[in-house]
């Protein structure tokens, strides 16, 4: 059998290696996603503040903290891991790792809370806060890290989007996330 000569054209390669950094804008796949979910539980806590009965507020504190565990779920396992090892800052992760934890005190006692009880409202602000604090540093300290990080952006970006529907599924489902 005759030796084929290199002429097979190279499907993987395409443009992605010659473009460089300039295109690292498709990074933002991974870091879009997580600022949608960013987004989306801030609306979740300001329509919060606008509710006025029990019957309303507690179903959407329920959701806030499913979102935020889902989100959180994400990063610890896929996102942060990933991050750790491209940036130089690492202190950045091991902060945003210990304010998860205080979040997910806060919503393990949202989620335990007998409807009526005179503390959620206030839990439900505090856990508010501290979100936004947080979010705030992932924003503006964390992910501008990222456009100069040699990680495939895009990809990872998928493997946040199919781990979250995966845990959504679950829930769905009824099982426990995790
Ligand atoms: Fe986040
Ligand atoms: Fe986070």
């Amino acid at each position: 059998m005759p030796t084929k000569p290199n002429a097979g054209p190279e499907q993987a390669d395409q443009e992605t290696k010659s473009t460089g950094r300039a295109t690292n804008t498709r990074a933002l796949a991974a870091i879009e996603l997580l600022k949608d979910d960013h987004r989306e539980v801030q609306e979740y806590f300001e329509q919060y503040e606008g509710l006025g009965s029990d019957g309303e507020k507690e179903p959407l504190a329920l959701k806030i903290c499913l979102a935020l565990q889902v989100h959180a779920q994400i990063e610890e396992e896929i996102f942060y891991p990933e991050v750790r090892s491209a940036i130089k800052n690492r202190e950045l992760i091991d902060k945003a790792l210990v304010e998860h934890a205080a979040a997910k005190e806060l919503v393990a006692e949202i989620e335990a809370m007998e409807v009526g009880d005179e503390l959620r409202d206030a839990k439900v602000k505090v856990l508010g806060d501290q979100i936004r604090h947080h979010v705030a540093e992932e924003e503006n300290e964390l992910f501008p890290q990222l456009h100069q990080a040699d990680l495939d952006m895009a990809l990872l970006g998928q493997r946040l989007a199919d781990r979250k529907a995966e845990l959504l599924r679950e829930v769905a489902e009824g099982a426990d996330p995790g």
